[in-house]
């Protein structure tokens, strides 16, 4: 027989999960409140983002914390796509034989939905970075103006660009309302009030980001920024 392969708990999983996924979720709000920056005009804008560049200074060089930021999200999101692998093949090879007749299981349309939502928002990360981070993609493309770079990109003839986005943001709604209430569950939460009460903390979680997120690209494409 071989010997048994030393195998990470699930309950471990769950929660490298829960915590990195709150890493991402820390990091999706602070980004929406920059890109909000946005309405405040080009110079708070470009300002903004060089101050991005020299935050840390001048103990940290130019750009060290923004690497180590970069290193601290790349490392929740393998942790985060590991452990959904794990967790996902686990369950599957819990119940090999699928079910006749599939019960209505409340969530299950989101948990379904998780794997597909992950996917999308994994190749939106990486045109963005192509997009506004490297700017290869990016019709201005200038190094420091971020706000011409971030107006050129909606512009209402790349209205598909905007529909991306868009789409992408959406998916990150709908994968956030069911991750904040999974790892809501998985820190500890599980009495019918407090379940109320981190479902409706989700959702409204969710949609604030979402309005956020969703409003730059409308702004541009509208006129209200340009
Ligand atoms: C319409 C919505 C968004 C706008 C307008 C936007 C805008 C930007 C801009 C302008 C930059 C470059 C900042 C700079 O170099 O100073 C950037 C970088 C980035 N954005 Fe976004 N973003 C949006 C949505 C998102 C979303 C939904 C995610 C995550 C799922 C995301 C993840 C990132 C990452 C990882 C970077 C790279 C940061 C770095 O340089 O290390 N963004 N974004």
């Amino acid at each position: 027989m071989a010997p048994a392969k030393k195998r990470t708990s699930s309950v471990a999983l769950k929660i490298l999960m829960a915590v990195t996924g709150i890493m991402l979720v820390l990091f999706l709000y602070l980004h929406m409140i920059g890109n909000l920056k946005i309405f405040f005009g080009e110079t708070t804008f470009d300002h903004y983002a060089h101050w991005l560049r020299t935050i840390g200074e001048p103990l940290l060089p130019e750009q060290w914390y923004l690497w180590i930021q970069r290193g601290g999200l790349t490392i929740a999101i393998v942790g985060h796509i590991w452990a959904a692998t794990v967790l996902a093949r686990r369950a599957r090879r819990a119940r090999p034989v699928k079910y006749a007749h599939r019960p209505k299981v409340q969530g299950s349309y989101a948990a379904r939905t998780m794997r597909w939502g992950g996917v999308i928002i994994l190749l939106f990360v990486i045109y963005h970075i192509l997009d506004l981070t490297t700017l290869t993609l990016n019709p201005n493309g200038q190094q420091g103006k971020v706000y011409a770079n971030v107006v050129a990109d909606f512009a209402p003839a790349r209205w598909y660009v905007t529909l991306f986005y868009a789409l992408a943001i959406v998916a990150i709604g709908f994968h956030l309302r069911h991750g904040l209430w999974s790892a809501f569950r998985t820190l500890g939460q599980q009495k019918p009030r407090g379940e109320r009460i981190a479902r409706a903390t989700a959702l409204v979680l969710s949609l604030i980001l979402v309005v956020g997120y969703l409003s730059v690209p409308f702004a541009v494409l509208t006129g209200l920024v340009g």
